[in-house]
């Protein structure tokens, strides 16, 4: 087996690209597969004042369009993986992003939301890319969305019953970033990467493309809807009293509690994470006479929650 041990003697560490990493992130993808049908799910009844708010939030448009567009990407570049143990867990992946994109679906028709079913622009000529530019894409909303879900969630902004959902959701996603990022490592060092982590000039290049598309997409999003999409960031709502910092904070703190549920051998994005500790720290030390930024308040739930050990960072 193509196992190194820890210097600590800690658990063995398996080999990155080795097909005992594949078939881990692999089967760890399938065991923490949840089973649900949008339809049927716990969607509670909403008073006047909760359909309101919910009416209210500007991007369901765009998130149920990501969704069917992440779907259409992951099935399409499915389709030319010829390893059958990654090919089964990449489908996987696109029923899930197909299966969000109904979730909203269903949100959008019970609740009559304002959130028409837009036409899916061009995946791009080479899909492997516009693959991996959607999972950098991933890994920074996810990154991004940790921070403000747990502000939604402490604000109370929406039901709780609705925002449980919004929690396996966030689940989901998490589960496909750790896999993305397993994926890459794995790819990348079959292309004779150092066969530890994906390259951090890699990553970068791909955070730079995925911020890149989101300025465009921004750029389009205000040229068509006059500003009501999501790229427009209209979150002020549940946003009060917003403090960047805090904001770091939690996104770093939320990106930790959500990483820690998955198996420790794996790799986990950690690009952003250290990004925003080095920024923190310089923050911490221009503000250094002020009070700790992180509000106090119940977290989120957490799925698929297990002991927390030692993780390996993407690098
Ligand atoms: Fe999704
Ligand atoms: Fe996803």
């Amino acid at each position: 087996m193509a196992i190194n041990t820890r210097s600590d003697g800690g658990l063995p560490v398996m080999k990155i690209g080795s097909l005992e990493h594949r078939d881990a992130f692999c089967s760890h993808f399938a065991r923490t597969y949840l089973d649900y049908d949008p339809e049927t799910l716990p969607w509670p009844v909403l008073d006047e004042a909760a359909l309101h708010r919910l009416r209210q939030v500007p991007f369901w448009e765009d998130v149920y369009y990501f969704e069917r567009r992440a779907g259409a990407i992951v099935a399409a570049f499915t389709e030319t993986v010829a390893d059958p143990v990654l090919k089964e867990a990449l489908a996987l992946q696109g029923r899930e992003e197909t299966r969000h994109a109904n979730l909203i679906r269903v949100m959008v028709e019970k609740y009559g939301l304002d959130a028409p079913e837009r036409p899916i622009e061009d995946l791009g000529a080479d899909i492997e890319t516009s693959f991996k530019d959607f999972g950098f894409g991933e890994c920074f909303d996810s990154f991004v969305g940790f921070g403000l879900f747990k502000i939604a969630w402490q604000s109370e902004f929406l039901p709780r019953e609705i925002m449980q959902i919004f929690s396996m959701l966030m689940y989901e996603e998490t589960r496909h970033i750790v896999f993305f990022i397993n994926w890459m490592a794995y790819t990348e060092a079959h292309k004779g990467w150092l066969a530890r982590t994906v390259s951090p000039l890699v990553t970068l290049r791909y955070y730079v493309r995925a911020v890149h598309n989101k300025i465009s997409f921004a750029r389009r999003g205000q040229q068509v809807d006059d500003g009501k999409s999501l790229a427009a960031l209209q979150v002020s709502m549940f946003l009060d009293g917003f403090n960047f910092r805090r904001f770091l904070e939690d996104c770093y703190a939320e990106n930790s509690r959500r990483m820690n549920v998955f198996d420790p051998e794996l790799l986990r994005p950690s690009f952003l994470p250290q990004l925003t500790a080095v920024a923190l720290k310089a923050l911490r030390l221009w503000g250094r006479r002020a009070e700790l930024e992180t509000k106090p308040g119940p977290l989120p739930p957490l799925y698929g929650a297990q002991p927390a050990a030692t993780q390996r960072p993407e690098g």
